[in-house]
């Protein structure tokens, strides 16, 4: 039994420890590598940023900046405010070290914590984790594909298929604007209550995504953003869904969809699992042709998507999978008395030396200890040291997988184990 801790780990916060972290690890980085393989470059952020570029850049309408947000001042009393979302903190980063003056489009990939005030619940945490992209400077519909198809890849490199990829378009300056005021008079003559009607004046796209029945069947004859686009939205929208085809990523054009995030123009995403319940979104993005100028840069575009590593991992979950090795080494290393230990820990030095992940049993103790520590660690190979092998300047080397054992001279245990771990 573990022992209370004094402390716990604050409300809605995960943690990962072994073995589930492996499966974090391989879910981030698989999610990742799927970036890498496009050519975006990883950008390291700063985990708290000015609460003002958060305001400016996500949204004062949306929850996530007027409820959700951890924002401070500091020692200094400067109000900062720790990021909710990946994209204006990159926006600002390319703005201020002008990676928009270079070769177009920037691509960059990230990955860490982010955090939300959110109700905690199953796969809705305050401290979540993302892996995001954001291509910048290039307006062309092949590269939303792209972006989207690295996310589909992403996912199923780690054996996920249980999802659908929802597309829709938000539409542009041109369209957006008039489509709003249409909804917006649609709106005003229903009969909502007080709340939800001084919604339909901030944000009336938001009340198209309200989950209640009767708001629901109101609204169900609404006029959509898809059915209004002006004439090179629409020509960028199919676009991007013939290059999908082209891809051969599936997809389903949810014209109803609603992002929590207010930069959003034309392409918009979301890829969902049902085996989540109501948390189920596993990623989203979408186009963000304003952001940058908002943020006081250039007039450039931008399109890029945030992957929750949480839920995807609930989602291999669902699906009865899992991701990663949870096998924290490949040897290890059962020494019989001092000396014997003395002589394998340099061994073990040697191995690691040549890229072998070994551990073995500290602490003095006995052989049915160790072996047993031995196969908790998920080693495949035991390196047993006893005295009579010392004196003898031989190792035992056995493999755990089929009991096999054998005697090897000292002077060749790397060359030897090697062949053992590989042979497996
Ligand atoms: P988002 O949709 O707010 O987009 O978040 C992206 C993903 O992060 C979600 O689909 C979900 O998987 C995960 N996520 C969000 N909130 C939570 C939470 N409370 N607990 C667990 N997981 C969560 C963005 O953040 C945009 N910055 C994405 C983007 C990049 N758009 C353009 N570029």
């Amino acid at each position: 039994m573990s022992k209370a801790s004094t402390f716990s780990a604050p409300k809605g916060v995960p943690d990962y420890v072994p073995a589930q972290s492996a499966e974090f690890v391989a879910v981030r980085d698989g999610l990742t590598r799927a970036a890498r393989l496009a050519g975006y470059g990883h950008i390291e952020l700063p985990i708290f940023e000015d609460t003002g570029l958060f305001a400016r850049g996500v949204g004062e309408s949306t929850d996530v900046v007027s409820k959700e947000m951890y924002t401070f001042a500091d020692r200094g009393d400067r109000s900062v405010t720790l990021r909710p979302e990946g994209t204006a903190g990159v926006m600002r980063a390319v703005i201020e070290h002008g990676l928009d003056r270079g070769q177009l489009p920037v691509k960059l990939s990230y990955a860490g914590p982010f955090f939300r005030y959110e109700r905690p619940q199953a796969g809705r945490y305050r401290q979540l984790q993302q892996v995001g992209v954001e291509a910048i400077g290039v307006d062309d519909p092949a590269l939303d594909a792209e972006v989207i198809a690295i996310a589909d890849a992403g996912f199923r490199s780690l054996g996920l298929d249980g999802f659908r990829l929802e597309i829709t378009s938000l539409g542009d300056g041109t369209c957006r604007p008039q489509y709003r005021e249409l909804l917006q008079q649609f709106l005003f003559g229903l009969p909502l209550d007080e709340e939800t009607r001084r919604r339909a004046e901030i944000n009336p796209l938001r009340v198209l995504d309200d989950k209640r029945p009767d708001v629901k069947a109101m609204t169900a004859d609404a006029p959509l953003m898809l059915d209004h686009l002006s004439d090179s939205a629409k020509a960028h929208f199919d676009e991007v869904l013939s290059h999908l085809d082209a891809l051969g990523v599936p997809y389903v054009v949810n014209p109803r969809m609603v992002r929590g995030l207010d930069y959003y123009t034309k392409t918009t995403f979301e890829f969902v699992h049902d085996g989540l319940g109501a948390q189920s979104g596993i990623g989203g993005g979408g186009r963000y042709d304003g952001l940058m100028e908002q943020l006081g840069g250039q007039a450039l575009s931008g399109i890029g998507f945030g992957l929750g590593v949480d839920r995807t991992i609930l989602a291999l979950a669902a699906e009865g999978k899992t991701a990663g090795n949870p096998a924290r080494c490949e040897v290890y290393g059962v020494p019989m008395g001092d000396a014997a230990k003395a002589a394998l820990v340099p061994v073990a030095h040697r191995l690691r030396a040549a890229g072998i992940r070994v551990d073995l049993a500290y602490g003095g103790r006995g052989v049915k200890g160790a072996m047993k520590a031995a196969d908790k660690s998920g080693a495949v190979v035991a390196l047993v040291l006893g005295e009579r092998e010392l004196e003898a300047g031989e190792i035992v080397i056995k493999d755990l997988r089929n009991g096999e054992q054998q005697t090897v001279p000292l002077a060749d245990v790397v060359a030897r184990v090697g062949e053992v771990v590989a042979g497996g």
